[in-house]
């Protein structure tokens, strides 16, 4: 048996199969470092729950339309829970707070089906991952996954220090057999993993992942800018200071000037303007289109939405260039064509 889905009624919506919901059981709240609680989900009807593959995430929907993306830590091969690690972040915009401090086990919510933008390479020869903090959940799982293929890896694990980096012990033979190395700098990156050398060599085969807080992620991509962008892979929590290198060629900086463009709603037979200084994610809610959002600045996926025509302007950091012939965000881009169609 499948896990329920659930589909949104009225109002309209963009509603297709990525935004079905799942009702599912909070089981467990395990603490694995300091302010760092591992939340485990169950189906609410004991079902099984949709596969999903290394490096997703799922949506988290939370009191008060707050909605919140958690990479899953746990093994893919697992259909009876996802496991997410969260930092309780009090500078962060509350979702954090909200799941250590309201969430309690037994508890029923609802969360989206998973979704990733941060998969392994089929390619690669060799996976280097860099972890920064709480950026070790979606690499847990890729782990996991690269160990079962027999492939080649290192993960390089950076942390404040050893009381607020999560599944040390679940590490630990990786460090003792050389598959994984620990680099604590206790608030000083000038302590931490020398990201230049670590990153001076590139070899062909080799592919790039990296999770963590933005200054570390924004010294990743500085550090590796000489490496391919097709091997480099990324996810952030925060918009960064450049694009994404492995969307590069699509990737609209935003400097021009907008022109307003029109987006035609197929399936709701609607077409509505789009002004500068409006996002399509404004406008559609101004016409009774309600869409699930979350960061609002192309960095989390929620709204993804599929386009039927039209040229979009991309300016998340999510898709990739094969995502984007199909895919768009609309809480941050425009059209280059006069219309853009989108499945709605
Ligand atoms: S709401 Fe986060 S990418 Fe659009």
């Amino acid at each position: 048996m499948e896990a329920v889905l659930v589909r949104e009624e009225a109002p309209v919506r963009a509603s297709d199969e990525r935004h079905a919901k799942l009702e599912v059981r909070l089981k467990s709240i395990t603490a694995l470092a300091d302010d760092i609680n591992a939340f485990e989900f169950v189906s609410a009807n004991g079902a099984l729950l949709p596969a999903f593959t290394a490096g997703s995430h799922i949506d988290v929907y939370l009191a008060g339309g707050v909605i919140r993306q958690y990479s899953l830590c746990n093994s893919s091969l697992e259909r009876h829970r996802y496991v997410v690690a969260v930092l309780r972040d009090e500078r962060g915009r509350g979702g954090s707070v909200a799941m250590h401090d309201t969430l309690r086990a037994g508890q029923k919510l609802q969360i989206s089906q998973p979704r990733n933008h941060f998969a392994l390479s089929s390619a690669a020869g060799l996976h280097v991952f860099i972890a920064g903090g709480i950026g070790i959940t979606p690499v847990m799982a890729m782990i996991d996954e690269v160990r079962k293929r027999g492939q080649a890896f290192h993960l390089y694990y950076c942390a404040r220090t050893a009381q607020r980096a999560a599944f040390l012990d679940e590490l630990k033979p990786l460090i003792e057999s050389g598959q994984a190395s620990l680099h604590f700098d206790n608030g000083d990156p000038r302590n931490g993993l020398d990201l230049v050398s670590t990153l001076s060599g590139y070899s062909s085969g080799t592919h790039l992942y990296y999770c963590g807080p933005g200054p570390l992620m924004d010294a990743i991509e500085a550090a590796s800018a000489h490496w391919p962008a097709a091997t480099r892979h990324c996810e952030r929590f925060s918009a960064g200071a450049a694009a994404n290198p492995t969307r590069s060629s699509n990737t609209d900086s935003g400097s021009e000037k907008d022109a307003p463009f029109d987006v035609e709603l197929r399936r709701s037979q609607k077409t509505l303007t789009v002004q500068p200084g409006e996002s399509i994610v404004d406008v559609l809610r101004c016409n009774g289109v309600d869409v699930d959002t979350s960061c609002c600045e192309g960095y989390c996926g929620t709204c993804m939405t599929r386009y039927l025509a039209g040229e979009p302007i991309h300016r998340d950091t999510v898709l990739d260039d094969e995502d984007r012939e199909e895919f768009v965000m609309i809480c941050c881009a425009r059209a280059k064509s006069a219309t853009l169609v989108l499945d709605i």
